[in-house]
């Protein structure tokens, strides 16, 4: 298993992984929003780590992080546009989506950065394809990632 840096030709897969693999609302929002959200990360890799665990050449997990949260959901407010307020919509209307759920992501973020000082590095989302899951990848991705975080600090 080797573990790289996510290229832009990386996006549809790790999008597709994502949205299997990690019940979130990002998810249930769509594979479409997912692309956006990981071009948007991956257009600044000063304040992002995006890697891909890979098997064979196939992508199997993944792992994103940020050494600024409060910068990240700068950047995303990007996504606010008229096809993520419609795929949003399309996610309640068909109950995928509660706004329940949208409500408490929301306020999550809102506390973590109240609560903790700037910059405060977080993992944005970490999954590891079920076909191989308990093999030790998600801890391998882990380990990577705080490495680099340390390196960061
Ligand atoms: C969580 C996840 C990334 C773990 O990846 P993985 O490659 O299967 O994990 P590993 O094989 O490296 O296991 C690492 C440790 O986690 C434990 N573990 C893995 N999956 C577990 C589960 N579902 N429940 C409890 N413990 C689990 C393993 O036992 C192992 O601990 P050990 O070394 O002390 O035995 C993977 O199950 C996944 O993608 N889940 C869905 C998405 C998700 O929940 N992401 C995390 C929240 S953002």
């Amino acid at each position: 298993m080797i573990i790289n840096r996510i290229e832009i030709r990386d996006i549809d897969t790790v999008a597709s992984l994502h949205k299997n693999n990690l019940i979130s609302p990002s998810s249930k929002i769509g594979k479409s929003y997912l692309k956006k959200l990981y071009a948007i990360l991956l257009s600044d890799p000063k304040t992002h780590v995006c890697v891909v665990a890979s098997k064979k050449g196939e992508i199997v997990g993944s792992v994103i992080a940020t050494k600024d949260l409060e910068k990240t959901n700068k950047l995303l407010r990007k996504l606010i546009s008229l096809s993520t307020i419609l795929n949003t919509l399309k996610a309640l209307f068909f109950g995928k989506v509660t706004v329940q759920e949208l409500v408490k992501r929301f306020i999550f973020e809102q506390t973590v950065l109240k609560r903790y000082p700037k910059p405060y590095a977080s993992i944005l989302a970490l999954f590891v394809d079920r076909r191989h899951q308990r093999l030790g990848i998600g801890r391998s991705l882990i380990e990577f990632i705080l490495k680099k975080l340390k390196k960061w600090e």
